[in-house]
């Protein structure tokens, strides 16, 4: 985030880079959290796919590199894949009843999947245009708060009247399970050059590691009621077509999963909701970015010997179904 923030967003080049200086210490260290050596491992587990291309190369250079000196198995896993382990991990003492439908919302995907029976997937219902985690970056950026969006929009939102601001909801033709978020980042930027925002965006862009004290004192009340109404509409969205989704697959459970899964709003409104079946979240911690989704989903390759061979490769646009 530091490296990054500064920007408004992930640089590529600057990620592989970091990728490149953390990667040796980083799984040293998990090692030996682990009381682990690397006789220990039964497999080394890296993301194939999708992602940016650089950081992916990192992870498999070097995945592909313990195997061949370890003569360790190696298995390739969808990143996406990782999200939906992420809440399996954490229910594994009361299996989640499949078919589910999983909600996979973050930077760069906000997708419903079908859950079947021994992992396969179905694609339900994606986004035309932008991720949801990406236009919570883009209106925070728009408005002078830093990068990651998501949660800050997230703290300051319940300081605002969500009723306040009123944007229409995308009405989908064709597919009724697709999102679009394009429209209502259009609607925020309209609503902010109707408006003279110069000196409040001036006075937040020139904050030092703010606290949320520090961002309520140079937010009018009227921002935070547009936050708060941003926070709502893209919640009403997703909220809406999981539960569509459950409905027309009969799911048995709903998996919310992704760095926007992190957002209380959405956790709020989630457990409020009326779904026909239980909803599922991973920890916070876990819903975000992270290696042990990775490993969770791998888990069920190793079982079944799905092993890649040193041929696999990165997949920038990888899919899941
Ligand atoms: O899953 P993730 O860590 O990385 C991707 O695979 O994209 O998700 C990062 C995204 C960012 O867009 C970030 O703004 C958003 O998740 N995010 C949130 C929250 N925490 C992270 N969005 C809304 N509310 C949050 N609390
Ligand atoms: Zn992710």
């Amino acid at each position: 985030m530091e490296t990054h923030g500064k920007y408004g967003g992930v640089v590529p080049e600057l990620a592989s880079r970091e990728h490149l200086r953390a990667i040796v210490p980083v799984v040293r260290n998990a090692l030996e959290i682990a009381c682990a050596r690397w006789n220990d491992l039964a497999a080394v587990a890296v993301t194939e796919g999708p992602g940016l291309v650089g950081s992916l190369l990192v992870g498999i250079t070097y995945a592909k590199s313990i195997c061949l000196a370890r003569n360790l198995p190696l298995i390739g896993v969808n990143h996406v894949e990782g999200h939906i382990h992420a809440v399996i991990l954490e229910s594994s003492a009361n299996p989640i009843e499949l078919p589910a439908v999983a909600l996979v919302v973050s930077g760069g995907h906000t997708h419903l999947f079908e859950v079947r029976e021994g992992f396969s997937y179905r694609l339900l219902g994606k986004t035309r245009d932008d991720a949801a985690g990406e236009a919570y970056d883009k209106v925070a950026k728009l408005l002078g708060f830093g990068y990651p969006g998501g949660p800050i929009i997230d703290k300051l939102a319940p300081h605002g009247n969500p009723r306040a601001v009123k944007f229409t909801l995308a009405n989908m033709k064709g597919n009724k399970l697709d999102f679009s978020f394009s429209g209502l980042k259009t609607a925020v930027l309209r609503w902010t050059e109707e408006r003279d925002l110069t000196r409040e965006i001036e006075a937040r862009r020139m904050l030092q590691n703010p606290s949320i004290a520090d961002w309520l004192r140079v937010t009018p009340k009227t921002t935070l009621d547009l936050l708060a109404s941003f926070q709502r509409t893209v919640i009403e969205e997703l909220m809406r077509r999981a539960a569509s989704s459950a409905e027309e697959i009969g799911a048995k459970s709903l998996i919310v999963s992704g760095g926007v899964a992190s957002n209380a709003g959405l956790r709020a409104a989630a457990q409020s909701a009326n779904f026909a079946c239980p909803v599922y979240f991973p920890t916070p911690g876990l819903s975000t970015d992270n290696a042990a989704m990775i490993a969770a989903a791998a888990f069920v390759k190793l079982r079944r010997g799905a092993f890649a061979d040193l041929t696999l490769r990165a997949q920038a646009n990888l899919t899941l179904a």
